[in-house]
């Protein structure tokens, strides 16, 4: 099998959408700091993209946790590879997140950190697959709402592949000749 990659959000409209998303930011949080948090790997490209286009003082961290499951299915257990530098309690907390499609992940770990008495917590995702929600999840920040298909760039991966890509592109798989 090989896959081939299709255009589905080009470089220009997911640029001109975050710089959107960060106006709106810059203006729910006026008079406060963000603290931002990364979902390691997926959502470190959004987030250094949001983060330059955010104008109210913006502190960052970063955290890394793996699913129990298989590679296309989560489980919504999570463990943590890699916990926060630094304590939350009394910050204004956004996470940013590269995906929300069953939301089982991003509910337990919400979850997880409200228990550490953060003063507000957000979420902001860049894309979100609708249809395919099993467990409720408040998202404030959408970027785009997706159709029901495999998508890597931007920091989403396929087989750890193609984080890079500029863009958002939709995964075909092929059988080889
Ligand atoms: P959830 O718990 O089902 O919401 O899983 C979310 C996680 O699954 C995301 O953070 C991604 O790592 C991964 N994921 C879900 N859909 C895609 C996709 O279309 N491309 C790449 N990764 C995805
Ligand atoms: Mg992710």
């Amino acid at each position: 099998m090989s896959e081939k990659i299709s255009v589905l959000l080009s470089e220009e409209e997911v640029d001109q959408r975050i710089q959107k998303i960060g106006e709106l930011i810059s203006k729910d949080y006026e008079g406060k700091e963000i603290h931002l948090i990364c979902v390691l790997k997926g959502g470190v490209f959004f987030m250094c993209e949001l983060a330059k286009r955010i104008t109210v003082p913006v502190s960052m961290d970063f955290m890394a946790i793996s699913s129990y499951g298989s590679d296309t299915k989560s489980s919504g257990v999570i463990k943590i590879v890699k916990d926060l530098d630094d304590s939350i309690t009394g910050k204004d907390v956004l996470v940013v997140e590269d995906i929300v499609d069953s939301g089982r992940t991003l509910s337990y770990l919400l979850e997880m950190l409200k228990d550490r008495k953060p003063n507000s917590l957000r979420l902001c995702t860049l894309l979100d697959k609708p249809d395919r929600r099993v467990v409720d999840v408040d998202v404030h920040y959408t970027g785009f709402k997706i159709p029901d298909e495999f998508v890597v760039g931007y920091g989403l991966d396929y087989a750890q592949k193609y984080r890079n890509l500029p863009y958002i592109g939709i995964v075909h798989l092929e059988e080889n000749e």
